[in-house]
């Protein structure tokens, strides 16, 4: 090999490099900030539809230990349900134009408090009555932040089959 075409092939490979560096270093600046944001968008998403999925988990469980007069297991899934919804109002989210941090104070937060006391204070009759207006609720914070077509109902049977929610 000349020494020509050494230096060729060094040239090449120089060139090679400092495009590598400047395509990774430049990438997330230059044409991908819209997939930048957008990954951060759907990572913030995922984040509350993950707790939504634990919301509605604790609050399906919650029903049946409360209608079986369980009251330190409907304890439990109360403080599992206002750790999910403290974690949401810790976090500035904002979608639809509402600040689901806000909203959930007002719908989810405060309404708790009075189901804690229903079930401090009433039987299962009066648990059940204030669980219904409890999950109103949920679908009230659904349709002001935009998401009418996510119902919760009153649960027919528990998520799990495998757990006895007898006191
Ligand atoms: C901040 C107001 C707010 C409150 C209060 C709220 N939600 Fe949601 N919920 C949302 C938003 C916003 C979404 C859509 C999440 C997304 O955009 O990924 C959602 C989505 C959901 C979903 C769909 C996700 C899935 O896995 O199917 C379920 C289920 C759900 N919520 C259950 C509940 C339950 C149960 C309650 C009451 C205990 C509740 N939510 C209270 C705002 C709320």
């Amino acid at each position: 090999m000349n020494k020509n075409n050494l230096a060729l092939i060094l040239a090449c490979l120089a060139l090679g490099l400092s495009m590598f560096a400047f395509f990774r270093n430049s990438a997330p600046v230059s044409g991908s900030v819209t997939v930048a944001d957008s990954t951060e968008m759907e990572s913030e998403e995922l984040e509350v539809a993950v707790l939504m999925q634990r919301f509605q988990w604790n609050v399906n469980k919650l029903y049946f230990a409360g209608l079986a007069n369980n009251k330190p297991l409907a304890n439990f899934y109360l403080h599992e349900l206002e750790e999910s919804m403290e974690e949401l109002a810790e976090h500035p989210i904002e979608e639809n134009g509402q600040r689901l941090d806000e909203l959930v104070r007002a719908w989810g937060l405060a309404p708790l408090e009075s189901l804690e006391d229903s079930l401090e204070k009433t039987d299962p009759k009066g648990f059940k009555l204030a669980y219904e207006a409890f999950i109103k609720n949920c679908n009230g914070c659904h349709i002001s932040s935009g998401h009418p077509y996510i119902r919760i109902v009153l649960p027919t049977q528990p998520v799990m089959d495998n757990q006895d929610f007898n006191p």
